[in-house]
């Protein structure tokens, strides 16, 4: 699927969502990824944050709330209005176009919609001053496999299409954009990790 077709059908997404298409194990989830968010951004040393794709602004309440100076950017109008309306700071831009440099950047279910998901480590590098971090489903997990199975007998075709990356390969991206792996923290019996990477130079 090209690029901007992927942001239409965000678009859609956002726009055609009622109650946010979540389930109740969604929102379960959803809670334990914003503690765990939480709770790794606390030990870090960071003053201000970027959660690129933010989406309809998840992680960045949850980044505020900690006291982050913390924007967001993302490629759906819908999404961004949504989170305009609840006091967030959200910009309608792609991560490619965002010049600024922050001490966090983090990414919640982008990379994993791109077969060229390195292009997106570059500008995930480039505008990181000291750390990024990224949360993605972890396909190894049989929880994961069990659930997507489910999904897709359940709820077929409501899920936007996901490659099936193993973190070993994101680990090997970032690295070889200069961020090492400095902590993975999983959720839900580890079928979702939080991976933290940390710049190079700063070791
Ligand atoms: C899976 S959603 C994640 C939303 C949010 N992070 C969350 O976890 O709830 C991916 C989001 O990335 C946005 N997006 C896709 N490509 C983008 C790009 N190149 N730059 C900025 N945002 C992008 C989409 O519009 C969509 O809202």
């Amino acid at each position: 699927m090209k690029n901007h077709e992927l942001h239409d059908n965000w678009e859609k997404t956002w726009s055609n969502s009622s109650n946010h298409n979540i389930t109740v194990l969604g929102r379960y989830l959803l809670r334990r990824k914003q503690q765990t968010l939480a709770r790794i951004v606390k030990r870090l040393k960071v003053s201000n944050a970027i959660d690129v794709g933010c989406g309809l602004g998840y992680s960045l309440e949850v980044l505020s709330k900690i006291r982050i100076d913390a924007v967001g950017i993302d490629a759906s109008n819908t999404a961004v209005e949504y989170c305009r309306k609840r006091g967030m700071r959200v910009t309608r831009k792609l991560l490619e176009d965002e010049k600024k440099r922050y001490d966090l950047v983090f990414s919640d279910g982008l990379l994993e919609h791109f077969l060229n998901f390195s292009d997106y480590v570059t500008h995930l590098g480039r505008i990181s001053k000291k750390y990024i971090i990224i949360a993605q489903t972890d396909h190894e997990v049989p929880i994961t496999r069990l659930l997507l199975l489910l999904e897709s007998l359940i709820r077929p075709g409501m899920n936007m299409y996901e490659y099936n990356f193993r973190m070993k390969d994101y680990i090997t991206a970032f690295a070889n954009h200069g961020f090492n792996i400095k902590l993975t923290e999983g959720v839900f019996f580890n079928g979702f990790k939080f991976l933290v990477f940390e710049r190079e130079e700063i070791l």
